[in-house]
C-alpha cells in the first residue's frame, strides 16, 4: 500500500504538536522540510525543531534537506532525531561520500532530485540508496502546481528500480492531491509526501486516509 508523509510545512508552526497528533494514526511518516534561503529561496526550521519533534512522536521524521553544503549539518540532524535524510543532487559535488556518511549514522539515506535533474545523474548510485525524491514542483513553497512531466521520471526510475533489483523507494514530493494521486502511484511511487493537501483540509487525518485510498 502507498505510504503517505504528511508535510509539516503547511502545518500550523505554532501548534506543531496538536498537528501531529491529529494525523499520527493514519500517517507513515513526519516529513520535514529544511530550507536556507540559498538553495531555495524560503528559510524553514533546523535541527532543533527536529529535536522537538523527535519528542512528541514515534512516527519515523522524514527530513528533506534543501540546503547549501549538507555534510555540515548531516550529522547535527542526525542527532536531532532524523531517521531519513534526503540531500539534494544538485547541491553535493561528492555525493557519493555524502550518502556513506549519512549511513554511517544508521540514517536511511535518500537523493531528492529537482524537476529538470535527469534521472540517470543517479545511475551510479541508486544501488547504495534507500530513497529518491522526486520533486514534482520546484522546491522552496509548499502549495505550488504539480508538474506533469515529472510522472515520466517516476516511471524511468521505477523501470530502473525494477529491473536491476535494487531496494531504493520512490516518493514524490510538491503538488500532490486527491485529484493526481493515483496517477502518481500508478507512475511507481512508494510514498506520497502531501503538505497542502493535508494540513489545509478541515481533516487532515480524514485527507490522509482518502489519499490512501484514491491509490488504491
Ligand atoms: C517543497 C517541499 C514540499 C512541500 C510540499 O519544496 O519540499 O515538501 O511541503 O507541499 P505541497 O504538498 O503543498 O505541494
Ligand atoms: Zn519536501
Amino acid at each position: 500500500m502507498i505510504k503517505i508523509a504528511p508535510s509539516i510545512l503547511s502545518a500550523d508552526f505554532s501548534n506543531l504538536e496538536k498537528e501531529i497528533k491529529s494525523i499520527e494514526k493514519y500517517a507513515d511518516f513526519i516529513h520535514v522540510d529544511v530550507m536556507d534561503g540559498h538553495f531555495v529561496p524560503n528559510i524553514t526550521v533546523g535541527p532543533l525543531v527536529v529535536t522537538s519533534l523527535s519528542k512528541i512522536t514515534k512516527l519515523p521524521l522524514d527530513v528533506h534537506l534543501m540546503i547549501e553544503n549538507p555534510d555540515k549539518y548531516i550529522e547535527s540532524f542526525a542527532r536531532a532525531g532524523s531517521k531519513w535524510i534526503t540531500i539534494h543532487q544538485e547541491t553535493c559535488n561528492h555525493i557519493h561520500r555524502t550518502i556513506q556518511f549519512i549511513k554511517k549514522l544508521k540514517i536511511k539515506a535518500g537523493i531528492a532530485l529537482n524537476p529538470a535533474t535527469p534521472v540517470n545523474t543517479l545511475t551510479h548510485i541508486l544501488p547504495d540508496i534507500d530513497l529518491v525524491l522526486i520533486m514534482s514542483v520546484n522546491p522552496g513553497f509548499g502549495g505550488q502546481e504539480f508538474i506533469p512531466h515529472t510522472l515520466k521520471k517516476i516511471e524511468e526510475l521505477k523501470n530502473i528500480i525494477i529491473k536491476e533489483n535494487y531496494q531504493a523507494l520512490i516518493s514524490v514530493d510538491g503538488g500532490v492531491k486527491l485529484d493526481n494521486a493515483k496517477k502518481v502511484a500508478m507512475a511507481g511511487a512508494d510514498i506520497l509526501v502531501a503538505g497542502s493537501e493535508v494540513f489545509n483540509s478541515k481533516n487532515p487525518a480524514k485527507r490522509i486516509v482518502m489519499l490512501q485510498k484514491a491509490c488504491e
